[in-house]
């Protein structure tokens, strides 16, 4: 109240204080206009006046003078009218006029020495006569000579009074619209502001003491601006703290140990010590683009890789170097192309490398995924390889080889943890110029038998770039094999089967499997979690769409994920099994990737086709079996269609690891839904509650989308529950602890 009261009495003052400025000048304009009008007037009669009086003057009749002036005083605001010799005695004066003017010869002094010297006539407010009187006085001419000058007496009481109530109107209106608003600015306060603030700090009392505050109305958010969604966002992150904190002393005090961010926090602290951590991809966490308004936007790219690494990077700090491929990424770094991110909470650095678009076309389109991508998926799309690409390939890897010795100038024993693909050959170009530097290189995507490796016409150059990591780590012990026996196929060098390792000329490298995974409130912060889930209901209307039972898929448009597959494996149920008509509907949320490479665009149109067809075979009114939703989607998009699902589908042809497996499961805190899983993923492994197909035999998955429907709740629980408690225990923190910890052990 009182912060009200303080608001109110300085409005008032500022707004009284501009007010009677205000009216102050309007009062002086006022005064001068009604002065200014009085002077012309008390010009024009003194010159009629004058023409008069001359001629008795030179003949010296003062009886005719005197009754003249007499005359003429009787006229309206007229005071009077005298006439004195130019040595300032006076000559005649009008009845009623001050004897004042007799006494004292020095009150019309001014204006007779100004008219002496003019020539003109001059007029000013004179004093102390009885009261203030305006004079106006002009020459006399006798002979060609000033001799006389004649004045005029104006009562100027009218001015003062006119102005007195221009003053007192003013004052009074202003007085009426100061507390008009005064009492408008006290109920836009109690009602915009002071309601929100009690509503937000209600909120928060709630948050600290941990009673389930809920959202904040958004309301809040609109009246009070950034500061309630920063409110939010630290809620947020205590919220998290309380949860891990509690989760961290549940499992102390069951003799279990759990990774959280703090715990990798820990550990790198300890084995890194001061030594930086520096990270290396193609794809960046977060992409800046401008979106139709023309306003720039801030988007997290469809990438497991970048699912997986963006909370290590958030809990550990570090620098993260990545292509700039967002199309205002430039606007929003600094001089040095760098930008602290996550933007709304900044925990680490993200340097961007800016690579010429023709050079780009041959690194990433061509030899990364037209060559090496289709050539370690067994997807059976023939890998294409061309020596152009891979000179760009080799000139990019050069590149962030230069940015990232550059960045760790200064820098002693620096740890560098290269991702995937894109960049066989930066460890090597890496340990030349800085041995000192230990390097991991993680390959987020599967490593295909020796046979099949060998047909990249350059696969000696690329097992000898990834040799130059201190630590080469897959998703499986199965690509560990493969990789291994690949060396061994092609390469002189001295394989330790014991301690899986590689050793060329001299330099060791350790082949080791890290199961990628994710963080547990990647796809739905723990403050936003309720184990209530959205009605299928709700989520098809948009789409006119009703439906008893819903699957769900969540990929980058990709040949490698089995997407075509899956459609026929929906028509087959359709085909098969009646009651699904009208029942069931499979929702794809498919991100377009790669879209600049041909294969990549005609698999886009053939999905298309394939979902049109299967559709127009069984579609009524308000139902279809699949619904296509064909854009970028963000983990808020999507956390509402994991958590309705009956069954996720994840049918990929070859995949490393998978996420979208794991993120269903830990959106699943209903312990409910089905995972359908391809048994050719890295999840597969893992994740053996899942219903394990082969997404070549569409019958079976067709039986597995059956069986997942009408699985009894209990046995859904009992499978979810068992996967949610592995997906607990190995999460991302766990990998990045484990791939950290690795390479501190390594010896240089
Ligand atoms: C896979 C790769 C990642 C890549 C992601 C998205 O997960 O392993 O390195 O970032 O696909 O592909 P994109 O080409 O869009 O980066």
């Amino acid at each position: 109240m009182k912060l009200i009261l303080r608001l109110i009495i300085s409005l008032v003052l500022i707004v009284g204080l501009v007010a009677l400025i205000f009216s102050y000048q309007q009062a002086r304009q006022e005064e001068g206009r009604l002065k200014a009008e009085l002077g012309k007037r008390a010009d024009v009669i003194a010159e009629s006046l004058k023409m008069l009086v001359e001629p008795p003057l030179t003949a010296g009749n003062t009886a005719f003078l005197q009754q003249i002036m007499d005359t003429f005083s009787n006229r309206e605001k007229l005071e009077g009218v005298d006439v004195h010799d130019i040595a300032g005695n006076l000559v005649a004066i009008s009845k009623g006029l001050s004897p004042q003017l007799d006494q004292d010869p020095h009150l019309l002094a001014d204006n007779i020495a100004q008219v002496k010297l003019s020539g003109v006539g001059y007029g000013q407010i004179i004093g102390p006569y009885n009261k203030p009187v305006y004079v106006y006085s002009l020459p006399l001419i006798t002979g060609h000579k000033i001799t006389h000058v004649l004045s005029l007496f104006y009562n100027v009481d009218y001015i003062q009074e006119r102005v007195h109530i221009l003053w007192m109107n003013s004052f009074w209106r202003l007085l009426v619209q100061i507390l008009l608003i005064a009492v408008a600015v006290c109920a836009i306060i109690l009602l915009n502001v002071m309601r929100p603030i009690r509503q937000v700090t209600e909120w928060i009392r709630k948050v600290r003491k941990g009673e389930g505050a809920g959202e904040l109305d958004a309301r809040n958010e609109f009246l009070l601006g950034p500061l309630v969604s920063e409110i939010g966002k630290m809620a947020q992150s205590l919220e998290m703290a309380r949860l891990s904190a509690e989760e961290e002393a549940r499992l102390r005090h069951s003799g279990q140990s759990l990774w959280t961010p703090e715990r990798l926090k820990e550990v790198v602290r300890l084995k890194l010590g001061d030594r930086p951590l520096f990270v290396v991809s193609n794809r960046e966490p977060y992409m800046h683009n401008r979106n139709s308004k023309g306003k720039i936007e801030c988007i997290v790219p469809a990438s497991g890789l970048v699912t997986a690494l963006e909370p290590v990077l958030n809990a550990c700090g570090g620098t993260w170097i990545a292509q700039g491929s967002g199309d205002a990424d430039r606007e929003v770094v600094d001089q040095n192309d760098k930008i602290k991110v996550p933007p709304e909470e900044p925990k680490y650095t993200l340097r961007r490398v800016w690579i010429d678009k023709d050079i780009d076309e041959g690194f990433y389109s061509g030899f990364s995924n037209e060559g090496l991508w289709p050539l370690c998926h067994i997807a059976h799309t023939r890998p294409i390889f061309r020596a152009g690409d891979w000179e760009d390939y080799r000139a990019v890897n050069k590149k962030f080889a230069e940015i990232l010795v550059e960045e760790m100038e200064g820098s002693p024993d620096p740890y560098v943890l290269i991702q995937d693909y894109h960049f066989a050959l930066l460890a090597q170009m890496i340990k030349t110029r800085r041995p000192d530097a230990r390097v991991a290189l993680f390959w987020h995507i599967p490593w295909p038998n020796p046979e099949s490796f060998g047909i990249c016409p350059w696969y000696k150059d690329l097992l000898k770039g990834m040799l130059g990591a201190d630590l080469l780590g897959f998703h499986t012990q199965f690509h560990c094999n493969n990789f291994i026996e690949s060396v061994d196929r092609f390469l002189e060098s001295r394989i330790d089967y014991e301690h899986f390792s590689v050793n060329r000329e001299g330099h060791t490298t350790l082949v080791r499997p890290f199961p990628i995974s994710i963080s547990a409130g990647c796809v739905m912060p723990a403050s936003n979690s309720s184990s209530h889930a959205p009605a299928i209901e709700d989520l098809l209307k948009p789409y006119n769409l009703q439906a008893r039972w819903m699957g769900v898929g969540v990929d980058r448009l990709d040949y490698t994920k089995g997407i075509l597959e899956r459609l026929r494996a929906i028509e087959n149920l359709m085909d098969k099994e009646p009651a699904f008509n009208g029942a069931f509907t499979f929702v794809e949320l498919g991100a377009p990737s790669r879209t600049m490479i041909p294969k990549y665009k005609e698999f886009v149109d053939e999905i298309v086709q394939e979902a049109q067809r299967i559709n127009a075979r069984f579609k009524t009114k308000n139902w279809q079996p699949i619904l296509l939703l064909m854009k970028h989607h963000s983990h808020a998009d999507i956390a509402p269609f994991y958590k309705a699902a009956h069954v996720c589908l994840v049918t990929s042809l070859h995949d490393g690891m998978n996420l979208v497996a794991k993120e269903f499961i830990s959106a699943r805190d209903d312990e409910q839904g089905v995972l359908i899983l391809s048994q050719f993923t890295g999840a597969a492994r893992e994740l053996r509650d899942a219903l394990i197909v082969n997404p070549y035999d569409i019958g079976q998955m067709s039986q597995a989308i059956k069986e997942g429907l009408l699985m009894d709740n209990n046995e859904q629980a009992e499978r979810m529950k068992r996967m949610r408690n592995i997906i607990k225990e190995r999460n991302i923190y766990r990998w990045a602890g484990e791939l950290v910890g690795q390479l501190t052990q390594v010896r240089l």
